[in-house]
């Protein structure tokens, strides 16, 4: 039996995608449904899969025609192991939509536009930092070429400069007890505008919009959990807390706990922009509720003036949270590791503070016990 891996992926095909948003919303959030037939490949409840995407073909074909190339050169890559044509390396191989400080540097050091090489230079400089910083995450590869055509770079030289093509990761959606050979997953479009231009992001516009339906061609791999997973005693309660694509890995473990028949104490925290439009997996989630295995707190975030989120529900609950602790829960946190994951941490402690009557030493301390019995468990990015 073949054991696929990072470097190894299984070839699978897109059997079913749908948008979870209804028409209206301003996200762009699909179901996205992997068949695995024929892979033998198993996975746990809490495990990611490891994408390998490739980049839009007008992205290349905008690159090529800033390198000044055809693409059918050949190059090697940067080990000097394996030769590709050129088209093919930056479609599979090369981070052609970000840009790293060595391109700039070289980019300045052959630049000889005296005006633009001045600025290149100073932008380096150490009091320039977090301009330096903003000018990287605004630019693809070939905004730098284009706004210095005064640069010529043999190709093999630019891409020894670019950074590699990276995996990424999406939370399992599914248990396999309840569909089989099958990987369900929630993508959300990461979608932005930077230097006039509007961008997409790689592996989402590649899953939501690149790939045809049943065309066995998305190199996959599981990446196992490091603990994020459910109870091994299936009694245990269990708070979810999972605003946006952080809902995923919740819908994979209730099936799961509906498949062990096992305990009806499950409370998730879920939050979105819109009640009309972006309540992921309705359905689900309500027929749950119906059966009295789910209980649910909703905050969506702009359906008022001011701002509803996952934290201001649990501190609405806070002292019915911090029994259910109290009673052994074990508490989940999956999504934006950037703002969401601190601040809800930070309700976290105030709740264990108010309703445990602790001082905020003392309720670090609860916190950490927590961790340390690995009844608090995120899994943020
Ligand atoms: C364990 C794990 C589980 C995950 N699970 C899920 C999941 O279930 N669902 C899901 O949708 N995602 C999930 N992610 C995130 C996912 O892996 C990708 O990071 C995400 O989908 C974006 O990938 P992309 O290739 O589309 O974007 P990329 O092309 O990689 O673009 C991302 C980059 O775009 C830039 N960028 C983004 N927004 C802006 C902006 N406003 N302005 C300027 N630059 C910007 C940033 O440089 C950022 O690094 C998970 C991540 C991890 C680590
Ligand atoms: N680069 C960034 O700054 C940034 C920020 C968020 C997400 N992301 C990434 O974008 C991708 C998609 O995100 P997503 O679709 O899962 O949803 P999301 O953008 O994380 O948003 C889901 C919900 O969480 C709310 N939210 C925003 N800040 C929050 C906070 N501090 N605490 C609690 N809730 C908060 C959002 O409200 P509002 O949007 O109305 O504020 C929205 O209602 C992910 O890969 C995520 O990591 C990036």
């Amino acid at each position: 039996m073949t054991v696929y891996t990072k470097t190894n992926p299984f070839l699978a095909s897109i059997k079913e995608r749908y948008t979870l948003c209804k028409p209206g919303s301003d996200k762009n959030t699909q179901h996205i449904v992997l068949d695995l037939k024929g892979s033998g490949i198993t996975y746990q409840i809490g495990d990611s899969i490891g994408i390998w995407p490739v980049n839009d073909p007008e992205t290349v074909s905008k690159t090529l025609t800033c390198m000044g190339a055809s693409g059918d050169e050949t190059v090697l890559d940067r080990h000097g192991e394996h030769s590709y044509v050129l088209r093919d390396f930056l479609t599979n191989k090369a981070n052609i939509t970000e840009i790293n400080r060595k391109l700039v540097a070289e980019i300045g050091f052959r630049q000889t536009d005296t005006q633009k090489k001045t600025q290149l230079e100073s932008l380096q400089e150490e009091s320039n930092k977090d301009t330096f910083k903003k000018y990287l995450t605004e630019r693809y590869v070939w905004d730098l070429l284009h706004e210095n055509p005064e640069v010529c770079f043999p190709v093999q030289e630019l891409c020894n400069l670019l950074m590699p093509m990276l995996p990424r990761f999406y939370s399992i959606a599914s248990s396999s007890h309840v569909v089989g050979e099958e990987v369900h997953l929630t993508v959300a479009l990461l979608q932005y505008h930077t230097n006039g231009y509007q961008r997409l992001g790689v592996c989402t516009h590649y899953l939501c919009n690149l790939i045809p339906l049943n065309h066995a061609v998305v190199p996959i791999y599981i990446q196992p959990h490091h603990g994020f997973t459910l109870p091994e005693d299936t009694q245990t309660p269990m708070i979810m807390i999972g605003p946006g694509t952080g809902l995923a890995p919740f819908r994979a473990f209730m099936q799961e706990r509906m498949f062990q028949k096992a305990s009806k104490a499950n409370w998730l925290f879920f939050g979105e922009r819109h009640r009309a439009t972006d309540f992921f997996y309705e359905e689900f989630w309500q027929d749950l509720v119906a059966q009295g295995a789910l209980r649910v707190d909703l905050a969506f975030s702009r359906d008022q003036e001011y701002k509803i989120y996952v934290q201001d529900r649990m501190r609405e609950h806070g002292e019915e949270l911090f029994s259910w602790l109290e009673k052994g829960a074990f508490l989940f946190v999956c999504g934006d590791a950037h703002r969401m994951a601190k601040d809800v941490e930070a309700a976290l402690l105030q709740i264990i503070q108010l309703h445990g009557k602790m001082d905020e030493a003392t309720s670090r301390q609860y916190l950490k016990r927590l961790r340390t019995e690995k009844r608090y468990l995120r899994d943020v990015y």
